[in-house]
Parts: C-alpha cells; structure tokens; sequence
C-alpha cells in the first residue's frame, strides 16, 4: 500500500501561473511557492529586469520552468503582452493571480484629489478585471482553474488614512465576488485579505521608523506581523487541487486581527 501523502493535493504539477508583482516580496513568495509545488510560473512584473532575476533564483532553487516578464497591468497592449507570451511559453493558463496593488498615507482623506481615487481605482481594481479578461479562454480551457487576488484587510476595515488604496481595495473583493458567481462552475475565484506584512515598501509609502515598529509588533491574535510566505501558504492551499471546493470567499490572513475588549486592560 503506498504511504498517504498529506501533500499530494497541494502539488501544482500541470499547472501554468500568472503572477502579477511577482517581482519580490509577497508576490515572489507566491511565485516560489507554486514552482515548489510544481508549477510552471510567468512573474508579470512592471520591474522587468527584476522579474527576470526573481525567476531565475526561483527557477534554480525549485527545478521549475520560471520566467519573468516586463508589464503594466494598467495598460493592456503589456496585458495581451504578457497573456500571449506564457501560453507561447507553457501551452496555456490555469492560475491567475492578481496581486499588484499598491496604497498610500493621507494625513486628511478629503486632501485625496479625484485624479488620485481614480489611479488606485486602475491599479487595484481594474488591472485584476483586465488580466481576468486576457486569462478567460486559457482559463476555461484548463484543470483546476483559479483566479486568487490580493486584497487587504483594509477593504473591509475602516482606513481612513488610506483612503484611495483601502476603497479600491474594496471594490476589488465585490468585484471578484461577482466574477466567482460568473465563472460558477468553471472558475474558482478567491481573494486573500492580507495583514501587515512589513516589507520595503512601508517606508517608501511615507511611514517613518516608529509607526513601522508598530506595525511590525500589532495588537492581533498572533502578536507579530506577516511574512510574505504566511501569505503564500494561503494562495497555495487556494490555487491547488486542495482549494478546488473553495471559491467566492474573501479569506483573511492577518495575524487574527485586533483584540477586542469590553473592559479595558
Ligand atoms: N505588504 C503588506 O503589508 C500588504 C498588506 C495588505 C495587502 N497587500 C497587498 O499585497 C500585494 C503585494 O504587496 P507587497 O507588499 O508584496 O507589494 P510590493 O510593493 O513589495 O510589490 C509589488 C510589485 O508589483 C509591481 N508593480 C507595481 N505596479 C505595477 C504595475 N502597474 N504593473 C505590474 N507590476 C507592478 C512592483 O514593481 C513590485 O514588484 C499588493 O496588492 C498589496 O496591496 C500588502
């Protein structure tokens, strides 16, 4: 009798991924993780060279096919681009993950100018329906098919001070809702609602040293911040065979969010 693999559902063999701002830190994660488990993986990456760095670390840490690829998620000639040169590369599609997003800090929310709303809007939002559009007939046509997201706590949290970033964050978990009622039956759509996770990118978004010690030490049920591969872990269980009876679900992954008391400390 052969030995029972826990495993064995959670390996991406046959699987080809998309992974936007697969470049570095959640995002690579995902992208390793999945070539770990097996997977065939384009990281889509504004940072092309970077992408391409990452892939080849990857590649030679897990044995995968991996590739990187220079794209804009916001414009979609990159998107056709990006679409045509991984199912040249590995025959098709299976996992889609929209995980570009970027926010940031606005002492007054009412400061953020239209123009600004409407950038995140693009970014967060609708680069995740562009690539979902691109990805619809490699999708159909393949095993296990998903499309998993990053989102944020914060789109489903009040967070005032990241307004533009928060609200169309959001938008991108009631829109993928919908496309899970749409792709019922065909495609698996989930999206990860992420906690801190303290990367580079905190400080480039304006938040001094403190505020990031703060960050890195939250008042939640873990009592520490994320890594980038407590997130991976996530997108795996989701995007392999062991997710395939999870779709249309907004998952949080955050440390267990905050500690609620009726009488204080
Ligand atoms: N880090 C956190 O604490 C945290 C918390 C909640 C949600 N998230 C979400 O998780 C995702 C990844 O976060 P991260 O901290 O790893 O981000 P990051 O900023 O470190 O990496 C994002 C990557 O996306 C690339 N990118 C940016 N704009 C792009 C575009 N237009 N087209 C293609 N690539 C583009 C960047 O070059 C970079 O490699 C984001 O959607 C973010 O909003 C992160």
């Amino acid at each position: 009798m052969d030995k029972f693999d826990a495993f064995s559902e959670f390996r991406m063999d046959g699987h080809s991924a998309i992974v936007t701002g697969g470049a570095q830190n959640i995002g690579a994660a995902i992208a390793r993780i999945y070539a770990g488990a097996g997977a065939k993986v384009m990281i889509a990456d504004l940072n092309g060279d970077k992408a391409k760095e990452t892939a080849a670390e990857i590649a030679q840490q897990t044995g995968a096919d991996v590739r990187g690829i220079g794209c804009n998620v916001t414009i979609q000639s990159d998107i056709d681009a990006c679409v045509k040169a991984t199912v040249d590369a590995f025959g098709g599609i299976s996992t889609l993950v929209n995980n570009v997003g970027w926010g940031r800090a606005y002492p007054d929310p009412l400061d953020v100018s239209p123009e600004e709303m409407i950038e995140s809007y693009k970014l967060n939002t609708l680069s995740a329906m562009q690539m979902t559009k691109a990805c619809r007939p490699y999708l159909l046509e393949a095993k296990n098919p998903s499309i998993t997201n990053s989102g944020s706590l914060v789109g489903v949290l009040p967070a005032f001070d990241f307004i533009a970033y928060s609200a169309a964050k959001a938008a991108l978990n009631h829109m993928m809702l919908g496309l899970a009622h749409y792709f019922a039956k065909k495609v698996r759509i989930n999206t990860v609602l992420i906690g801190t996770v303290i990367t580079p990118g905190y400080a480039e978004a304006g938040l001094d040293e403190k505020t990031q010690h703060a960050l890195a030490h939250p008042d939640n049920l873990t009592g520490r911040a994320g890594r980038a591969e407590d997130i991976a872990n996530a997108f795996l269980w989701l995007s392999s065979p062991a997710g395939s009876w999870v779709s249309g679900q907004t998952i949080n992954v955050s440390g267990g969010g905050k500690r609620v008391r009726l009488i204080p400390e």
